[in-house]
């Protein structure tokens, strides 16, 4: 590389600042590690539960900056309450991690413990708090419900009654992150230089947790048309158990890739983050992570996050508004309701289209699935052929496999 490159590059990686200004790196090397991994086979044994595993390999990677541990009371209280870190930057999603009442026990303010996968030492972490907390005011705040038969809030009351807050070091990343998409695995620094390397200065974010369907192509080329890269970032932590298993979204996101879009204008990487399903709440998080990978635009569409009614179609664009540009710090692209319609004989929303129901053609995520599993395609309206294709070799051998 040369001297301009290099410098035009230290450019291009500065043009989306992180959350806080500075992207963590709570990984260690070398002989740090090696020192660690030692002390840490002598230290108390935490095993992690699957959202922990996945946000701690989004602390140690920086995709979670400022975060650099479990939050502590004072950022938990005020992030439920007022969507904000104690030293007050925005963020709307407590990062916590819960243990029951016995092991809280056996753990002292101020001691190390070794925080595992099936017994293999991942990180240590200096346990610096330890507080009990209002399960039903999260769910409240955070969820904007205390119904059970909501995702999130159902994990939430069914973790531990403590919460350990404290800071990470990270010596192994979840086996996850070598067996599940490494190639796709992109950490923030990563993106930040390979849309450098691009040549990218404006890049539009996509968070999903489904397969591609048209309206979601519509709305990403439509993004696409004013900036110069779309970072599409499926997630692939923990879903509910009758969303699309990620292995065989990736597949179906190849296959249009593939045949839809123009390699040169797409990077497809891997979100290695749990679903919420917290709706607007959520919205502000992926947002901030996406900036994180350096993204500077960021697509919130119809219901983004939600499940069920619990929120209002467009409640987590609206949510935006209650902050400032600078502090959300990367811009949000807001899509009304998509969905294909016969006489446009195109993708539309009701502010493009004048025609009615009768001629819109939408399938809500049920039907796409009760299809799948009847071994259907799906209409060439609603889904292109290739994704339907792949989905449904992927449900039918899932079945075969069950
Ligand atoms: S999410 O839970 O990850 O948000 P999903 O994968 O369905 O769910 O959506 C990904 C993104 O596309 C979200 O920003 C969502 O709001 C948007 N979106 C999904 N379907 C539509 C649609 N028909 N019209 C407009 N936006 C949509």
């Amino acid at each position: 590389m040369n001297n301009e490159t290099t410098g035009s590059t230290t450019a291009l990686l500065d043009i989306s600042p992180p959350h806080g200004g500075q992207l963590v790196n709570r990984m260690l090397r070398g002989q740090m590690r090696q020192a660690i991994q030692e002390r840490a086979e002598n230290l108390t044994k935490l095993e992690l539960k699957a959202m922990n595993l996945t946000d701690l390999e989004l602390i140690a990677t920086g995709a979670m900056s400022p975060l650099t541990g479990f939050m502590g009371q004072a950022d938990y209280q005020r992030v439920v309450t007022d969507m904000r870190l104690s030293n007050n930057l925005l963020w709307s999603i407590p990062v916590t991690l819960a243990v029951d009442e016995e092991d809280a026990a056996n753990i002292d303010l101020g001691q190390e413990i070794a925080l595992c996968e099936n017994g293999n030492v991942l990180a240590i972490m200096e346990v610096t708090e330890k507080f009990g907390y209002d399960k039903k005011q999260e769910a409240k705040l955070v969820y904007g419900t205390t119904d059970e038969a909501h995702p999130g809030v159902a994990r939430l009351y069914g973790q531990g009654d403590v919460l350990l807050g404290g800071e990470v070091w990270v010596v192994n990343l979840p086996a996850a992150a070598q067996s599940e998409f490494p190639e796709l695995r992109h950490t923030p620094s990563q993106t930040r230089r390979m849309f450098a390397r691009r040549g990218w200065r404006r890049i539009v974010g996509f968070q999903t947790r489904n397969p591609i369907h048209r309206a979601h192509e519509y709305i990403q080329k439509a993004a696409l048309e004013i900036v110069d890269g779309l970072f599409l970032h499926p997630l692939v932590g923990v879903t509910k158990a009758d969303d699309i298993p990620a292995d065989v979204r990736i597949a179906s996101y190849e296959a249009i890739l593939r045949d839809y879009y123009p390699a040169e204008s797409v990077l497809l990487g891997v979100f290695p983050a749990a679903m919420r399903y917290a709706g607007p709440r959520e919205a502000i998080f992926h947002a901030i992570i996406r900036k994180n990978y350096g993204c500077t635009h960021f697509i919130v569409g119809r219901d983004h996050a939600g499940v069920g009614n619990y929120y209002g179609t467009y409640d987590a664009q609206r949510i935006f508004d209650n902050f400032s540009r600078e502090e959300i710090g990367i811009e949000i692209l807001p899509f009304d309701y998509t969905f294909y319609c016969r006489k446009c004989s195109m993708v539309v929303s009701s502010k493009t289209c004048p025609h009615g129901k009768e001629d819109w053609i939408y399938l809500s995520g049920t039907q796409v699935r009760e299809m799948l599993e009847r071994g259907e395609m799906l209409p060439p309206e609603f889904t292109r052929p290739e994704v339907s294709q792949v989905l449904l070799s992927g449900i039918q051998n899932k079945k075969k496999r069950e």
